[in-house]
């Protein structure tokens, strides 16, 4: 969200003259947008702008001027107090307020000391920001929803992205339609909880993210779909069924679920139980056998026995995920959870968060070993490290790189699968293979 979250700052900016550049040296304004999920990611923030202090400090010596902005959520949920921390920035906004930035970045050039702004206006900022004119490219992310009105008891996103809303059916279909316009094939739509849209339709009614994913697969020139990130109690009977009918949704699934343990769930305050959650991937499976999934766990959660830990080893064995993330829990402020008094110590952590991950690693592991010799349509969108070597992603999201391959940047081509490893699956072209881009 964040990737996509910085392009429309850029929009934003565009029409004051700023575009995005790679080196410190030649920005006039250095936006940090930062991640406030766990207390690991806050901490990168201080000592990262530490770093672009110095680039400040040396523009500064040239007689250049260099501004910083820091937005996201940590923006969000520090506001002020950054500028105490860090009185050399000059900017500090939370995700809701981009639509600002020119009015901030102005203010911030004529004024002396920081400009903060923090609120959740009342008007949306979808529909205040420009239109995107900056292309992602082939595979693009697009923002369907934010926020999240779960209040799972561990996690500050309600507080920092604030509650729930959907952007409206017809204006994504138009930002979809100007993505494909401009080169794009693959759209991932994004969402804090994006399973939970319920988009208005001009007619009055209100749309699913199957109606919508529905509605997007008939442009023609986006080739695939996929969704991020999903909460199992919003996967509707309309969802799960065009998984086995829309052949534009790709057969992979980001689902999390934190923990095997009703217990535990119940604690998290996710609202299920762990046969639930079977449940709905025994329905997917159902409808789509090929399909992959993903999942985010938490491990050391206040309270957290050996019992209940075990009961998430037994779920991840009998899921057999393609990947997953997995993390050891974090206290967050102002959240329930962090004001529980039976914190599990750090060692206990860790030497969970290691059982765990040595069994994801070799679920992974054999995920995509099983793949070798499978042919699969793949889309190529980056160039690798070696001369002729590109990158992409398959179906089921393994990152994927083919040799020799120079001509079919951007290009959707079938693929033969011929190595693997814990990371990554390689591949050969088969010829000839070339999906053309339908014109739309
Ligand atoms: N501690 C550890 N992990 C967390 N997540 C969210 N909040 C916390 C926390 N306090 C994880 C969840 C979520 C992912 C994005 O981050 O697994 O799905
Ligand atoms: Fe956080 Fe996801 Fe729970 Fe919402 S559903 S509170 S975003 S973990």
């Amino acid at each position: 969200m964040n990737v996509y979250d910085s392009v429309r700052m850029n929009d934003c900016l565009a029409p004051m003259g700023y575009k995005a550049s790679n080196t410190y040296e030649d920005a006039d304004l250095v936006i940090l947008n930062t991640c406030h999920i766990r207390e690991k990611a806050e901490d990168k923030v201080y000592s990262e702008l530490g770093r672009i202090r110095q680039e400040k400090i040396k523009k500064s010596a040239k007689g250049e001027q260099m501004l910083i902005a820091v937005g996201g959520c940590v923006g969000q949920a520090e506001g002020e107090e950054i500028i105490r921390r860090a009185p050399y920035v000059d900017i500090v906004l939370g995700p809701q307020s981009y639509h600002q930035l020119p009015e901030m970045v102005t203010r911030a050039i004529r004024e002396k000391g920081g400009v903060v702004e923090l609120d959740f206006p009342t008007v949306q900022k979808f529909d205040l920001l420009p239109e995107s004119t900056t292309s992602q490219g082939v595979s693009a992310f697009l923002s369907i929803q934010e926020g999240c009105d779960k209040f799972c008891s561990f996690c500050v996103v309600p507080y920092t992205r604030g509650a729930e809303y959907s952007r409206k059916m017809d204006t994504v279909e138009q930002e979809a339609r100007r993505m494909v316009d401009q080169g794009t094939m693959e759209i991932t739509l994004l969402g804090q909880n994006v399973n939970a849209y319920h988009g208005d339709n001009t007619d009055g009614t209100t749309a699913s993210l199957a109606d919508l994913i529905d509605r997007l697969a008939r442009i023609n020139g986006l080739e695939r779909i996929r969704y991020m990130t999903s909460h199992p109690k919003d996967m509707s009977d309309d969802l799960i069924a065009i998984h086995g009918s829309e052949p534009k949704l790709m057969p992979f699934l980001h689902l999390p679920v934190q923990s095997g343990s009703d217990t535990v769930l119940k604690r998290m305050n996710r609202k299920h139980e762990a046969s639930f959650y079977i449940d709905i991937i025994e329905r997917l499976r159902k409808v789509r056998p090929d399909i992959a999934f993903s999942s985010d766990f938490i491990v050391g959660f206040p309270g957290e026995t050996d019992k209940e830990f075990d009961e998430t080893m037994k779920m991840v064995e009998q899921v057999q995920y393609a990947q997953a993330y997995s993390f050891k829990y974090s206290p967050r402020p102002g959240t329930p959870a962090a004001m529980d008094d039976q914190q599990v110590p750090e060692e206990l952590k860790d030497e969970r968060l290691q059982r765990l991950q040595s069994l994801l690693r070799h679920q992974q592991t054999t995920y995509n070993a099983s793949c070798i010799g499978m042919t699969m349509t793949v889309l190529l969108d980056r160039d690798g490290k070696f001369d002729g070597q590109l990158l992409g992603k398959t179906p089921y999201m393994q990152s994927l790189h083919v040799q020799d391959a120079e001509n079919y940047r951007g290009k959707l081509v079938d693929v033969r699968i011929i190595g693997s490893t814990l990371n990554s699956v390689s591949a050969e072209i088969i010829n000839p293979t070339v999906h053309h881009r339908k014109a739309s």
